[in-house]
């Protein structure tokens, strides 16, 4: 992923985030569009027991809604960390969502220090995320934390 795609991806963030303009929708159709190896871009954010799919880019998903203790997803909030799996099919942790997913990254979203959504990404490429795709999409969560309630 070259910088300037990065740099621009989080100012046209920020500035959607200040003023209003669907930042999370907007956010999980442009990296989808763009970045060829995120086939599926969501954002599921913390709904008292629930992950409830907030906004979404690519097919539609059964898992609308996901039980907190399931899943990958469930992971990435009861660890309060980044979940970065290199290949999904060895892990039975996880919830299968696509038949051609291969890899998954699942960022929380912190608001005062705890977790109240994630960025969610399915690949059909195999360890498609790198520690720069962590970093950049940990950013990104920074941002978009202000855009939640
Ligand atoms: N694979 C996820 C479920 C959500 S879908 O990827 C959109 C999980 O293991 O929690």
């Amino acid at each position: 992923m070259d910088s300037q795609f990065m740099d621009h991806v989080i100012s046209e963030l920020k500035e959607r985030v200040r003023t209003g303009r669907s930042p999370r929708e907007w956010l999980c159709r442009f990296l989808r569009d763009n970045v060829e190896k995120y086939n599926w871009v969501g954002i599921y954010l913390v709904r008292e027991d629930k992950l409830v799919l907030d906004c979404f880019s690519g097919e539609k998903t059964e898992h609308q809604q996901i039980t907190i203790g399931e899943g990958l997803c469930s992971l990435a909030i009861v660890k309060d960390s980044t979940v970065n799996e290199p290949e999904v099919k060895k892990n039975s942790t996880y919830l299968a969502c696509f038949p051609s997913t291969e890899s998954e990254i699942v960022v929380p979203i912190r608001k005062n220090g705890k977790p109240v959504g994630e960025i969610d990404i399915d690949s059909d490429t195999r360890a498609a995320f790198s520690r720069e795709d962590e970093e950049f999409l940990a950013k990104i969560a920074e941002i978009i934390s202000s855009s939640i309630d």
